[in-house]
Order: structure tokens, then C-alpha cells, then sequence
């Protein structure tokens, strides 16, 4: 499985190259193919706000990539450059709250540069750190797809009808995808008849990416409103609802994409499976439960407006990005160390205390 989706990788989102970060414009797909080159923390961590790259997995590694361009400016400037890039790793830091991604990188990348060796080049050893967070990404990608089907497959051999929120492709990760990776593994293994994917308003992450990737693979997709979620169980034999995540917390809650605790609520109602796929970059100890995942909240605007369009009258909007989904509503998380049924607290540590396979 490992080599068939290797062979089958099309798509990427962050190229680092030359000392460079390229980033692909994901604002303006499928229609433009634009990439950005990046040279400074500060436009990275803008870029990140923007929303030119999002999806955890990715906004973590652009974030590492980030912390680089930081500290070979500061070197050059010649100051006391550890304590100047501390106001790079705040600056990335504030870019985006929920996505544990982010600071689980900056986190990593802080501790490498506090182990530095004696006579260690920082910038090598910085570059380095950001590629092995790169890398291990795709990697985990890869063992997360075989673990997802596997679990498929353990309920129905047959080809099925899976439902899909938001974007967790190549696009949102340094590989193949967290749920998308699982449905593009499902797909070459034969069991995936149709991929629905919500259009995930107000970015449209379902109709402009996850649409646009799956087609581009020969996977057949069918786009719907978020809101046809409840009737698509009811009248399509949904088995599967798959989807990412932004953080889980210690007992297994799920911040996810705005709209996947309703698909949760619709899905336990229906008897359709809910799986989860995230690395255990995504898995947040510190935090007990779900309430205290800091949830993104932001412009009205994004929905005031269409294209640019005002199409509402003058009135206030409530634009919470993610929610969290309990885990009691979660059949399944898929990480690379493990899959966990059912997730409880008990069964999150265990996981956590496995070693990390990458
Ligand atoms: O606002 P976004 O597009 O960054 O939100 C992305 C999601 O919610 C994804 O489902 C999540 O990050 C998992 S990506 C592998």
C-alpha cells in the first residue's frame, strides 16, 4: 500500500528549496496555481493567518519552516539573535489559536535550538529540525492510510459511500492527507464507491480542494451543502463519515472544522461510523477536555460577503471556525501510533506512552 500511494502522490502544498519556503496560494484554487516565496517569520506567520496554507499538519510545518527564515535574519543582524527570535516564535505563535499543530512544532523546534551542541551551526541544525517535522508528517500520513483501511475494511469489504469534511488532503498536510490520506488508500484498495464532500462554507475547503484532489486521482466524488449531511445518511447507505482534526484533547474530545460535531450528532443517529485521522501531533495532553480548546472566531465578513460580494443586510455574523466534537460521539481515532475505538482517557495515555513510529 506503502509504494501504490506513493506512486499515486500528485499534489503538494510547501516546498522548501534553496533556503526558500514556497507555499501554494490555497485561497485561489482550483482556478489559479499561484506559489508564494517566503523569507522572513513575519510573512510566514501572515501567510499562516491568511489562510495561503491551512489544514493542522501543514500550518505546523510551515511554522517550523518559519522559524528558520527567523533565526538566519537574526544571525545576520548580529544581535543577541536567541532572545530576537523569541519575537519570531510569538509571532507565528499568535498566527492561528486552535490547530495544536502549530505550537507542537514551535515547541519542537525551541527545544532542539536549547539542546544545541557545542560548535553546532543553529541555522543546520534548525533547517534540519523543520525537514525531520516535514518528513515525519508524510510518513505518518502513510501509516495512518494502512490503519484506516484496515479498520474499514474490518466492518465491510465492500465498495462504500463515505462522507468528508473541510480539506485534510496534500494541501492541509506534508503528505497525503490525515481523512483524505484513509480515502485515497480506501480508494485503491477498492473500497470506496462515492467520497461526498460537504462544500464547507464559508472557505469552501470541500467544493475548492478536497473536490478538486479527489478528482484529480480519479476518486469519484459528489459535492454537497454542509446542511445535506442529515439527508445523505438517511438516503445514501453512508458508512463512514471521516474527517481530521485541529487538536484532540486528553480524553478524546475532537476540534474539528466547523460543522463536524453536527455531523457527529447525525451520524451516531443514523448508525453511520465517525472516524477521526490525525498524528499525534494533533493529540494536545495538556488540556483534559474539549472545553478547553481555544476555538477561532473569525471576520463576519467571511460571511456577509460572496467573492468579495456583499450579500447580506448590515448586521452582526458569528463565525466560530471549528467545534468540538465529545468522544463519546468518536468510533475511532486513526493516528500513526495506533488506532484508538471508542476513545476515553485510559485509552488516550496509553496511546500517547506508544513509542512514535517515525
Ligand atoms: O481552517 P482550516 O482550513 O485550517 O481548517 C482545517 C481543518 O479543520 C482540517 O480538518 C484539519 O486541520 C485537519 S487537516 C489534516
Amino acid at each position: 500500500m506503502r509504494e501504490r500511494l506513493l506512486a499515486a502522490e500528485k499534489v503538494k502544498s510547501i516546498d522548501w528549496r534553496d533556503g526558500r519556503l514556497y507555499l501554494l496560494d490555497q485561497r485561489k484554487l482550483p482556478l489559479q496555481t499561484l506559489w508564494h516565496a517566503y523569507e522572513s517569520a513575519a510573512a510566514v506567520a501572515e501567510a499562516i493567518r491568511d489562510m495561503v496554507v491551512r489544514g493542522a499538519p501543514a500550518i505546523g510545518i510551515s511554522a517550523a519552516y518559519g522559524v528558520v527564515l527567523g533565526a538566519r535574519a537574526r544571525l545576520a543582524a548580529g544581535e543577541d539573535w536567541r532572545a530576537a527570535l523569541e519575537q519570531d516564535f510569538a509571532l507565528l505563535a499568535a498566527s492561528r489559536p486552535t490547530a495544536v499543530n502549530l505550537f507542537w512544532a514551535l515547541n519542537r523546534m525551541r527545544d532542539r535550538l536549547d539542546r544545541l551542541g557545542q560548535g553546532e551551526d543553529p541555522l543546520r541544525v534548525l533547517e534540519r529540525e523543520a525537514i525531520a517535522i516535514h518528513d515525519s508528517d508524510r510518513e505518518a500520513n502513510l501509516t495512518m492510510a494502512q490503519f484506516g483501511v484496515e479498520l474499514i475494511r474490518k466492518h465491510n469489504h465492500n465498495a462504500q459511500q463515505l462522507l468528508t469534511h473541510c480539506n485534510t488532503g496534500a494541501l492541509a498536510t506534508g503528505g497525503f492527507g490525515t481523512a483524505l490520506g484513509v480515502i485515497r488508500a480506501a480508494q485503491l484498495d477498492g473500497l470506496v464507491e462515492c467520497v461526498h464532500v460537504d462544500e464547507t462554507r464559508p472557505w469552501l475547503q470541500g467544493s475548492r480542494l478536497t473536490a478538486w484532489e479527489l478528482a484529480g486521482e480519479g476518486v469519484p466524488v459528489s459535492l454537497n451543502v454542509d446542511a445535506a449531511a442529515a439527508h445523505l445518511m438517511k438516503t445514501r447507505a453512508i458508512t463512514w463519515v471521516i474527517v481530521g482534526a485541529d487538536r484532540i484533547t486528553a480524553n478524546g474530545d475532537v476540534a474539528n472544522k466547523i460543522g463536524t460535531y453536527q455531523l457527529a450528532v447525525t451520524a451516531m443517529h443514523h448508525g453511520v461510523r465517525f472516524m477521526v485521522v490525525a498524528p499525534s501531533s494533533t493529540i494536545d495532553m495538556s488540556l483534559e477536555s474539549g472545553d478547553d480548546i481555544p476555538i477561532e472566531e473569525r471576520a463576519g465578513g467571511e460571511l456577509l460577503e460572496v467573492g468579495g460580494q456583499r450579500i447580506a443586510a448590515d448586521i452582526a455574523a458569528f463565525n466560530p471556525v471549528f467545534d468540538v466534537t465529545p468522544a463519546d460521539l468518536i468510533d475511532a481515532i486513526v493516528t500513526e501510533k495506533g488506532v484508538v475505538e471508542r476513545p476515553t482517557a485510559e485509552k488516550m495515555a496509553e496511546l500517547m506512552n506508544r513509542k512514535r513510529l517515525h
